[in-house]
């Protein structure tokens, strides 16, 4: 067996609910006081991290999940979403918004879950595509 075995998936998603409650501290979230910090684990089973980041023009305002996106496209590899891990602030149970629903969708697989953070723990797990049904994606352009 090879010492260079990535670990199993369920290892890594543990690893990175219990990074999120600290990455809350980063999120800037000036205007709602809403934070929210995210995990993105790709398909290689590298995660991806972001939190939210608002401005003072309203609209211009990023989602964690976006973040997260935006960060493993910078780092390179599969682009393929096993997994988005989301905990807020308020330590409530959240779902992507219907943005970020479409911008998971560009790169989820089609086992993809959302997986809810409480406390640095995984409380709640959804089958992505079962929150985006019909939607339109990559294939529709080719
Ligand atoms: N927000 C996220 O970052 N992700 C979600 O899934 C829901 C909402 C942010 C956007 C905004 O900065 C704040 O939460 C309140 O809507």
């Amino acid at each position: 067996m090879s010492a260079n075995v990535t670990p199993p998936l369920d290892t890594l998603e543990q690893d990175a609910a219990r990074a999120l409650p600290a990455l809350l501290e980063r999120s800037y979230a000036r205007y709602s006081n809403f934070t929210v910090a995210a995990a993105v684990i790709d398909d290689e089973g590298r995660a991806h991290y972001g939190v939210n980041v608002e401005n003072a023009a309203y609209p211009s305002g990023t989602c964690a999940e976006q973040t997260a996106i935006g960060a493993m496209i910078t780092a390179g590899g599969s682009r393929r979403i096993a997994k988005v891990l989301i905990a807020a602030g308020s330590d409530a149970v959240v779902q992507p918004c219907g943005a970020c629903r479409q911008r998971i969708a560009e790169f989820a697989d089609e086992a993809c879950e959302i997986l809810s953070v409480q406390g640095g723990e995984v409380t709640t797990r959804t089958p992505f595509w079962g929150l985006l049904p019909q939607s339109f994606g990559p294939r529709d352009l080719d």
